[in-house]
């Protein structure tokens, strides 16, 4: 047996707190609900499958064997995550695309062997540990919010490690960008450009070929039946983002014009940052539904 499959079987039961029961009440039996974590789920799998394949591609750019070792474990967790999601989707009767569907994770794969091949660490960091993580921990603690217990419990359990993986990466940057903040700063402005639009367009009301491949109504699914909405999620994303930037000590002369950027695909900051958003927020139709 895989470690994975065995690290999610074997996980403590969830407890059968009066939270918990009113959760499992509320979502049992639910297919709009169900439908919608197959499309989550899945898509969250070909998030976890990029990671594997990122951290991968990385570690010979890694200075020390140390690091190398520690990104060979990150690229674990990646896998068991794989695992412990697509048991989760067996356990609650849908089924899970185990492979990438939607190609803006292809786009994003894409863009990290690009700096694979320039060999700029700086930005394989920070498309991976830094950005990719972050939106990771933002899906997460929404599946772990108002959730049936089972999924709350594997998101909770998946959290944890993408935490330590964006402190990871935290550690990781802060460090190189005492040491050369101007080709630091580039890598950010380079990444950014590429990879958060990506990331964010996922954060949308429409999918490419996801629900028809899962053959679920596309148009059915609502993002109600967990207690948010579309702009409540960008706006969770977003804050995220910049939290992350902060926590690496990111120049605000560089990393302002790139959040004020993100206006332009739909992310509004909660905080005030002390920037003006012009554009009107991008994500107007449908809110609350995913697909
Ligand atoms: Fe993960
Ligand atoms: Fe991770």
């Amino acid at each position: 047996m895989n470690t994975a499959t065995s690290s999610a079987a074997s996980a403590p039961a969830a407890p059968h707190t009066p939270r918990a029961e009113a959760r499992a009440q509320k979502h049992g039996r639910d297919q709009r609900y169900l439908d919608l974590m197959a499309y989550i789920v899945s898509n969250t799998i070909s998030g976890e499958i990029m990671a594997v394949e990122n951290y991968s591609e990385m570690v010979p750019l890694m200075g020390g064997t140390d690091a190398k070792i520690e990104t060979v474990k990150q690229a674990l967790e990646e896998t068991k995550h794989i695992r412990m999601l697509a048991s989760l989707g067996k356990r609650l009767g849908y089924g899970v695309k185990t492979e990438i569907v939607e190609p803006q994770w292809l786009a994003i794969r894409g863009h990290f062997s690009a700096a694979v091949k320039k060999k700029d660490l700086a930005a394989c960091l920070i498309i991976q540990d830094l950005m990719t993580e972050t939106m990771a921990i933002v899906l997460y603690k929404t599946l772990g919010r108002d959730t049936d217990p089972d999924t709350a419990q594997v998101a909770g359990l998946i959290l944890a490690d993408e935490l330590e993986h964006l402190d990871i990466g935290v550690r990781r940057i802060s460090a190189m960008l005492k040491a050369d903040p101007d080709t630091v700063h580039d890598a950010l402005a380079w990444a950014h450009h590429r990879v958060m639009p990506e990331l964010f367009s996922m954060i949308s009301t429409s999918c490419h070929s996801l629900c028809s491949q899962l053959s679920v109504d596309c148009g059915g699914i609502g993002l109600d039946s967990i207690s948010t909405d579309i702009e409540m999620l960008r706006v969770d994303a977003l804050d995220a983002y910049m939290a992350t930037l902060d926590a690496v000590g990111f120049d605000l002369k560089v990393t302002m014009p790139l959040i004020a950027s993100m206006s332009g695909y739909g992310a509004q900051p909660r905080a005030d940052v002390g920037l003006r958003t012009d554009a009107a927020p991008g994500c107007s139709t449908q809110a609350g539904r995913c697909c």
